[in-house]
C-alpha cells in the first residue's frame, strides 16, 4: 500500500495540522511505503514573499522531522523538486470540468472572504490530484477539510481512466481519524491559519501559554458546573490525554468549583509534556541545516523515480510520445 500526503508551508504548523494529519503520517510510516511532501507550489497561491516562503519551507522540514518523520522509513521531499507534477497537472486539467472546481470549498471560501480568485487558486485541486496520482497512492491521510479534494481526485482519475484506459491511474482513499478530523482553534471554530485562531506546535513556551489563555470560553462562574464537551479547552485537552485523564478533567468540569483558567493550565502542561521530545529534536536539527537539505534532496530523488514511471505511463496512454531518456 502506498501512502501519500502533503502539507502547505504557509506559516508555522499548528495543533490542527498535527492531530489531523502529521500524527497519521508518523503512524503510517512504520508499515507502509510512504511519501510526504511540503506543498510549496500550493503555498504560492497565498505566500507571495519569496523570503517568507523559503523560511516556511525550511521550518516545515524541521517540524516534520522533529515530530517524528524518519527519512529511513518515509520519503520526505519538496513538491517543487518533482517538476513532473506540473506536467501531470496539465494533463489532468484538460479533462477537468469547470463545475467540479467551482464547488470546491477552498476556492468558494477564499472568494467569499474577498481574496483574489486567480487561476492558481481555482485549479488548486487539480494540482493536488496530480500530487496524489503521481505516485500511485492508495491512501491519503488528511484532516476532514481535505476530503472533498480527495473526492475530486477520484473523479478525475475515473474520468481519465474511462477516456484512456482502466489501469492508467490508481484511485486513492482518504484516511481520516475520527477523533481529530477537525481540531478546534482558540475561537472554537476549525483551527486554521486563515482564521487566525491557531496554536503553534513550536514557539516559546511563554507564547504558547499566552495563546492558550486566549481560548474563548463562556461566562459560567467558577463555582458553577460546566459542560466539558461544549468547551474548546476540554476538546483540545482530549487530544493529549488518556481516556482516564479525560474522565478526570470532565468530572471536575461537571462538579463546579473549577475555573476555565485552571483548565487552561492543565491543557498547557499536557501539551508541553506531549511535545517536549520534539522541542529538543527540533533544536538539534536547527543546528544541522545541511543534513536537513540532504534529506529533502534524497527524498526528491526517490520521489522523481516513481513520478517519471507514472508520467511515462500517462503520456503514452493519452497519445503523447514517450520521453527519450537523453532529452
Ligand atoms: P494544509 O496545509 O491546509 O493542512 C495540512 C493537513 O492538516 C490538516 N488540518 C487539520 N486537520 C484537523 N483539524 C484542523 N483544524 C486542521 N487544519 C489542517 C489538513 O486536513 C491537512 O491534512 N491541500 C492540502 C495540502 C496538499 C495535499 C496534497 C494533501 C497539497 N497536495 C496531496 C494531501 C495530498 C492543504 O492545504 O493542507
Amino acid at each position: 500500500m502506498k501512502v501519500l500526503s502533503g502539507i502547505q508551508p504557509t506559516g508555522r504548523f499548528h495543533w490542527g495540522n498535527y492531530f489531523g494529519a502529521i500524527r497519521q503520517y508518523i503512524e503510517l510510516q512504520d508499515n507502509e511505503q510512504s511519501f510526504y511532501f511540503i506543498a510549496d507550489l500550493h503555498a504560492l497561491t497565498t505566500v507571495r514573499d519569496p523570503k517568507v516562503l523559503r523560511q516556511n519551507i525550511q521550518d516545515s522540514a524541521l517540524d516534520l522531522l522533529a515530530l517524528g518523520l524518519q527519512p529511513e522509513k518515509a520519503t520526505l521531499f519538496r513538491q517543487s523538486d518533482v517538476p513532473e507534477v506540473a506536467e501531470l497537472t496539465w494533463l489532468l486539467m484538460t479533462i477537468t470540468q469547470m463545475h467540479l472546481l467551482e464547488k470546491c470549498h477552498a476556492y468558494k471560501d477564499k472568494k467569499a472572504r474577498g481574496l483574489a480568485a486567480d487561476a492558481g487558486l481555482f485549479t488548486y485541486p487539480v494540482l493536488m490530484a496530480a500530487d496524489i496520482l503521481m505516485y500511485d497512492s492508495n491512501v491519503v491521510p488528511v484532516g476532514v477539510d481535505q476530503v472533498q479534494h480527495i473526492e475530486v481526485t477520484r473523479d478525475l482519475a475515473q474520468r481519465f481512466n474511462s477516456l484512456y484506459g482502466d489501469d492508467c491511474l490508481v484511485l486513492p482513499e482518504a484516511h481520516v481519524l475520527d477523533s481529530s478530523a477537525k481540531v478546534p482553534g482558540t475561537d472554537g471554530e476549525k483551527m486554521s491559519k486563515s482564521y487566525g485562531n491557531t496554536i503553534p506546535l513550536f514557539d516559546t513556551p511563554k507564547k504558547i501559554r499566552k495563546i492558550i489563555n486566549r481560548i474563548k470560553t463562556d461566562s459560567t462562574p467558577v463555582e458553577d458546573p460546566k459542560t466539558p464537551e461544549a468547551c474548546a479547552v476540554f476538546n483540545l485537552y482530549r487530544l493529549f490525554a488518556t481516556p482516564q485523564q479525560q474522565d478526570e478533567l470532565a468530572a471536575r468540569y461537571r462538579a463546579g468549583g473549577m475555573g476555565y483558567g485552571e483548565a487552561k493550565t492543565t491543557l498547557y502542561e499536557a501539551a508541553m509534556a506531549y511535545f517536549s521530545e520534539s522541542f529538543e529534536k527540533r533544536a538539534d536539527l536547527e543546528q544541522r541545516p545541511d543534513d536537513v537539505e540532504d534529506i529533502l534532496l534524497q527524498g526528491a530523488k526517490q520521489a522523481r523515480q516513481k513520478a517519471r514511471d507514472v508520467l511515462e505511463r500517462v503520456r503514452t496512454a493519452c497519445g503523447l510520445k514517450s520521453l527519450p531518456p537523453e532529452l
